[in-house]
């Protein structure tokens, strides 16, 4: 039986067209885009084509997006650029459930000496609006939310949150790296200043991702060392991988709202045939305002480890917290910060549809799970 892949909000499978296209790059393109030759006049062309569309994906312009190796680099810029452009120290304002690459670097920036301030959320994982706008009145140096949790799929109310930033004349940093190409994510809209994503959250290669500046907002580069990306990132770029991004950027444009019917069917799908067979079951997270694809469960009684195991065993493929967290035992501080006890944290699944998924191999999966979670009450003696 071929297995069955929940796990996309840790990362996908990359779209056979991606495949294609880098494929021909890596075979086909030798130059650097530096470079004034031919070869490098081709890659620079690529690489140009992919920025646009990334770009239009975001709602952005081409000027405005820059190539990082990833979302984590991208947060990393940021906030290590605010810490260079203000004298001395600073306050940061962002939330109690962040992805740790703008924890970590946020605990950085305190150990420094800066202030931090982590809004609350509440069970549903939502930000406290009363909280943010107490937050942004002491004029903070910058504020950075998580569009959409890569643990529960809660997304934040954004263009409310860039309102209220715009009003105090705070800038804003969002990690829009799982809300790209599940979730319209358009900066017309929400007016951010800086975006940090992913390619391979969506369907894209790995390594690879971006930062969009607002305006081209001058920030200091993180990783120095060549004119490449205008100066904004060193480096010479990652041409297939870049390309890779284009071509996934461009097929979520164009496929965002069938894509969305399409996931948020077999998640509801799966969350009603789960509560018909285990009533006892909570939803972690906001059914109305999250990522289609995400279905964030306790199972009381029942150990998230042991669960994610049996199901591997089984051929299916969940995550049992953030991927980043995997092997840890640890409790998710974004289930903590939602008001879970350890206990409740440690009794949760992830599960995340995506490309490739489909009915049959959700009435698969209600057949497996309900049965493992019985078997894992009673090793628990629940
Ligand atoms: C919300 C969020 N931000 C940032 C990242 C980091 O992405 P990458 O590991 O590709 O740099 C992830 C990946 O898990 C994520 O889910």
């Amino acid at each position: 039986m071929d297995r069955i892949y929940l796990d996309h909000n840790a990362t996908t499978p990359l779209r056979p067209e991606v495949v294609e296209t880098m494929l021909h790059v890596l075979r086909d393109v030798p130059g650097n885009p530096s470079s004034t030759h031919a070869e490098g006049a081709a890659a620079r062309g690529l690489v140009e084509r992919a920025r646009a569309r990334v770009a239009e994906l975001v709602g952005a312009s081409p000027d405005e997006v820059v190539f990082t190796a990833g979302a984590t680099e991208a947060n990393n810029t940021v906030l290590a650029a605010l810490a260079r452009g203000v004298a001395g120290t600073g306050h940061l304002v962002t939330t109690a459930a962040e992805h740790p690459s703008v924890q970590e670097p946020a605990d950085a920036l305190e150990a420094r000496g800066w202030r931090v301030t982590r809004l609350g959320v509440d069970a549903d994982g939502r930000l406290d609006l009363d909280a943010l706008e107490a937050g942004l009145a002491e004029a903070p140096a910058l504020l950075s939310v998580l569009w959409a949790n890569n643990e529960t799929g809660v997304l934040q109310p954004m263009t409310e949150i860039a309102e209220r930033a715009r009003a105090h004349g705070v800038p804003l940093h969002v990690d829009a790296t799982q809300a790209l190409g599940k979730s319209p994510v358009d900066l017309a809209r929400v007016p951010a200043d800086y975006l940090s994503a992913s390619a391979h959250k969506l369907n894209g290669p790995k390594g690879i991702g971006c930062l969009v500046t607002r305006g081209g907002a001058d920030l200091a580069p993180l990783v120095l060392g060549g004119p490449q990306e205008k100066r904004r990132r060193g480096g010479t770029e990652n041409v297939a991988g870049i390309v890779g991004f284009g071509v996934a950027c461009e097929l979520a444009h164009k496929e965002l709202a069938s894509r969305m019917e399409s996931l948020g069917a077999l998640r509801d799908r799966l969350f009603e045939g789960l509560r018909q067979r285990i009533p006892d079951l909570r939803w972690n997270g906001s059914r109305e305002h999250g990522l289609v694809n995400t279905l964030n469960v306790e199972f009381p009684g029942a150990a998230g480890d042991v669960l994610l195991q049996a199901l591997d065993l089984e051929g299916v493929a969940v995550s049992a917290g953030a991927a980043c967290h995997s092997g840890s035992i640890s409790p998710s501080h974004v289930l903590l910060a939602m008001g879970r006890t350890a206990e409740q944290a440690h009794a949760s699944l992830r599960l995340s549809v995506g490309y490739g998924n489909d009915a049959a191999q959700i009435e698969r999966v209600l057949e497996i799970l309900p049965e493992r979670v019985a078997r894992a009450r009673a090793a628990a003696g629940a």
